[in-house]
C-alpha cells in the first residue's frame, strides 16, 4: 500500500476592503509611487480597519469560505494551525479564536510563529499530522494584520506591508499527489536585523517603549534583502535538486511576496520563466503569513491536478524554507 500523504483539497483567501494606495502613502511619508513601484513592485495593499478587529477576523472569513467550498462540516476538523506574526493576543492562540467562531468543536489548535516563512512551516507541520494516519482534516491558516505593528511614519517599512490571509484544507491521500517534500531552516543570528523591539517578555510595554516607538516592525531593509535573495533562491534550488526537478518541470513557483526583485532573482536561479511565477504583490504587498495562501487562492482556477508547485519563503528570525507539492484537483 502506498504511504499516506497530505493533499491540499481546497484553498481560500480573504483581504479587507480598504485599499491603501501608493498615492495615499505619498501623503503620509516622504515617498513616491515611482520609488515604491520600482523598488518593490507594490501598487496598493489592504488594511483591516475598525475597533477590535484582529487577525482572527481574516482567519475566520478565510476558513468559513474554505468549509463552504470543500463542503466540510466544522465538527470534522481535527486540527487548526494558524501561522501568524500578529496574533489577536499574546494568548490565547488566534487558532482557538478561529476554531471557536467557525464551530470546529472537536479540533485542537495552536499558533505557529515563523514570521514570513510561517505558512510554509505550518503547512509542513500540518502535513506530518496527516501522514501519521491519525488525523483526517487539518486546516492551515496563514494570516496577518501587519498594519497593527507598522509605523506609518517610517517610509522604509510602511510602504511594504499589508493585511490579509488565507487557508488550506489538508486531507489524506494514497495517490501520488499532495505535499511531497519540504526543507525548513532558521538562524536566530538574523533576529537583530528584523524584529519588534518591545511588547514581548524581554521588554514588556511601558510608557518609555511607546514613546520610543518600539512596538513597530524594525527592519534593516538592505541587509534582509541580501539574505532573502540568496537563501530563498538557494532553498528552492535545493528542493528541486533533491527531487530531480528542472525549471521546465515546474508548473508554478509560489514565492513569498516581500519584494518583486527577490521573486525575480529566485525564479532566475531556478530557471523558471516569469509566466510561471505566482504574483499578487502589486495588489496586496507583503501580508507576511498571508502571501502564499493568497497566491494559491488567486491562481486556483488556473491549477490542474498533478501540477508541480514549489513554494518558497524567507522572513524574520531569520527563517526560510521551501515545499514541493503536486496539486490534487481540477477546479
Ligand atoms: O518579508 C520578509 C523579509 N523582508 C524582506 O524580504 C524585505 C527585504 N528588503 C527590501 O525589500 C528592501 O530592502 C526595501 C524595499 C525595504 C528597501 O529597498 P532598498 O532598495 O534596499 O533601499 P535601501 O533600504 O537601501 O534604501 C535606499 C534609499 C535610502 O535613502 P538614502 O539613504 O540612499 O538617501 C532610503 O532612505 O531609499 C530610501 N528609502 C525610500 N525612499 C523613498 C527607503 N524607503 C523609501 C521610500 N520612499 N518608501
Amino acid at each position: 500500500m502506498n504511504k499516506i500523504q497530505a493533499k491540499i483539497s481546497g484553498v481560500s483567501g480573504y483581504v479587507p476592503d480598504y485599499v491603501l494606495t501608493n498615492h495615499e502613502l505619498e501623503q503620509l511619508v516622504d515617498t513616491t509611487d515611482e520609488w515604491i513601484s520600482t523598488r518593490t513592485g507594490i501598487k496598493e495593499r489592504r488594511i483591516l480597519k475598525g475597533e477590535g478587529q484582529g487577525t482572527s477576523v481574516i482567519g475566520i472569513e478565510s476558513v468559513k469560505q474554505l468549509l463552504e467550498k470543500t463542503n466540510t462540516n466544522p465538527v470534522d476538523i481535527d486540527l487548526l494551525i494558524c501561522a501568524t506574526t500578529t496574533p489577536d493576543y499574546q494568548f490565547p492562540a488566534t487558532a482557538n479564536l478561529i476554531a471557536d467562531a467557525i464551530g470546529a468543536k472537536n479540533a485542537f489548535g495552536y499558533d505557529l510563529q515563523a514570521a514570513c516563512s510561517g505558512f510554509i512551516f505550518a503547512l509542513a507541520t500540518g502535513s506530518q499530522y496527516i501522514e501519521t494516519g491519525k488525523y483526517k482534516k487539518v486546516v492551515v491558516v496563514g494570516a496577518d494584520k501587519m498594519s497593527s505593528i507598522i509605523d506609518y511614519e517610517d517610509r522604509s517599512t510602511c510602504v511594504i506591508f499589508g493585511d490579509g490571509g488565507g487557508a488550506v484544507l489538508l486531507e489524506p491521500t494514497q495517490e501520488d499527489t499532495g505535499i511531497i517534500d519540504s526543507i525548513l531552516r532558521s538562524d536566530g543570528a538574523g533576529a537583530k536585523h528584523l524584529h519588534m523591539k518591545a511588547g514581548g517578555s524581554s521588554r514588556p510595554a511601558n510608557h518609555a517603549t511607546i514613546d520610543a516607538r518600539e512596538h513597530f516592525v524594525y527592519q534593516e531593509g538592505s541587509v534582509v534583502f541580501k539574505f532573502a535573495v540568496t537563501q530563498m533562491a538557494a532553498v528552492a534550488k535545493e528542493i528541486m535538486e533533491n527531487n530531480q526537478l528542472e525549471g521546465n518541470d515546474i508548473t508554478y513557483l509560489v514565492p513569498h511576496q516581500a519584494n518583486k526583485r527577490i521573486i525575480d532573482a529566485t525564479a532566475r536561479t531556478m530557471g523558471i520563466s516569469n509566466d510561471k511565477v505566482m504574483l499578487n504583490i502589486d495588489k496586496y504587498g507583503n501580508t507576511t503569513n498571508g502571501t502564499i495562501p493568497l497566491c494559491l487562492w488567486n491562481y486556483e482556477q488556473k491549477l490542474k491536478r498533478d501540477d508541480k508547485l514549489i513554494l518558497a519563503a524567507f522572513g524574520g528570525g531569520f527563517t526560510w524554507g521551501s515545499i514541493y507539492l503536486k496539486w490534487a484537483y481540477n477546479s
